[in-house]
């Protein structure tokens, strides 16, 4: 049985869970805005190329959450600039042969441009809207994101948000940030409250050391998640009941950020992926995370994948089909997915 070539894996439709909005923004785009920001005297920030070169990959956890608080953050701080990149992220997305698109952000206000958070998801929808008209390829799904440095206030609104834009395709609230940071048991409410609200829950799970204790991890399975992102420090009886918890949770796994950011010991080969994508019950999607950051869009994730654990042509064709199961777009989302990747 052949293996896919590279041509084969970009323009075979993918769909893609787990996608950091600021994290996905290319450097190609992030440098159009500061040149124009520039050239209009609104940026005192170093070129983005010089920030972040492409030869010289982010390798570093411990530089990579801050990229965005003290780059990307300082960078988008205006709509114009928020609208622009949303839309090239989904274009971006789009020429990579991504059909089905769940996008997530956190929240943030632009105090400069007197944009509160509830502008600031209103701007993402409206260029969501616009870019699934200009590349209708593509379906996009919009995912609010709760920072684990949050407060429950604070994480609160996020579900207010996210409840409140439902019917504008927010879909889901996430629990992610700085693996280091934050005691996630303070969540506890408002993720009980945005399952009665009726929307979806993913969660970033034992993605370091850190954050894998047993506490944390049970305390967020109580939270019965519909999917886990990372899911890398997870000793044996969690995983049994991972699978246990909710059959057919979806896991979102990022290969390159794994590797990139030493976040696993070794190479590709030594990813979890190896161990999960065969068990039954949970269902795996290859994502990119912050394909921004490390240059790796999805169709390169099924590349490596493919070239690490053997797949072959049907291996790649079912997994990428079984992700349909676990989007959380919808019934008719679904039937129009397996239209299109059947
Ligand atoms: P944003 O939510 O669209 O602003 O995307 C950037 C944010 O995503 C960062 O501030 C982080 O909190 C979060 N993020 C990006 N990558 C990761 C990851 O690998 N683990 C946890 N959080 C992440
Ligand atoms: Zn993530």
């Amino acid at each position: 049985m052949p293996m896919m070539l590279d041509s084969d894996l970009k323009s075979m439709p993918k769909i893609e869970l787990h996608a950091h909005l600021s994290g996905s923004i290319s450097r190609r785009c992030l440098h159009e805005i500061w040149r124009g920001k520039k050239a209009a005297g609104k940026t005192d920030l170093e070129d983005p190329l010089v920030v972040m070169p492409l030869e010289e990959p982010v390798v570093d956890i411990n530089s990579f959450f801050p990229l965005f608080s003290s780059y990307i953050y300082r960078l988008v701080d205006d709509v114009e600039s928020l609208h622009y990149s949303t839309s090239s992220v989904i274009e971006d997305f789009a020429n990579d042969g991504v059909v089905y698109l769940e996008l997530r952000t956190t929240p943030r206000s632009f105090p400069k441009g007197g944009l509160d958070r509830k502008g600031y998801v209103d701007a993402v929808l409206t260029a969501i809207d616009e870019a699934q008209q200009k590349y209708p390829s593509i379906q996009v799904r919009l995912i609010l994101s709760i920072d684990r440095r949050n407060t429950l206030d604070e994480a609160n609104e996020v579900v207010a948000l996210a409840t409140h834009f439902s019917s504008r395709g927010v879909v889901a609230v996430d629990l992610c940030g700085d693996p280091a940071k934050g005691d996630v048991s303070l969540f506890t409410p408002a993720f009980e409250a945005a399952k009665a609200q009726g929307l979806k829950i993913t969660i970033h799970f034992a993605e370091a050391a850190c954050s894998a204790s047993e506490t944390e991890l049970q305390t967020i399975l109580g939270w019965k998640p519909d999917r886990l992102g990372h899911v890398i420090h997870v000793p044996e009886h969690i995983r049994k009941q991972i699978a246990a918890v909710r059959p057919g949770i979806g896991l979102e796994l990022c290969l390159s950020c794994n590797v990139q950011l030493k976040m696993i010991t070794g190479d590709f080969d030594a990813h979890h992926f190896g161990e999960w994508w065969r068990v039954d019950g949970p269902v795996v999607v290859p994502c990119t995370d912050d394909v921004g950051v490390f240059d790796s869009p999805v169709s390169n994730e099924w590349k490596l994948i493919q070239r690490y654990f053997h797949l072959e042509r049907d291996d790649v064709l079912s997994l990428a089909r079984k992700g349909v199961d676990v989007i959380f777009g919808g019934d008719a989302q679904k039937t129009r997915l397996r239209e299109i990747m059947w």
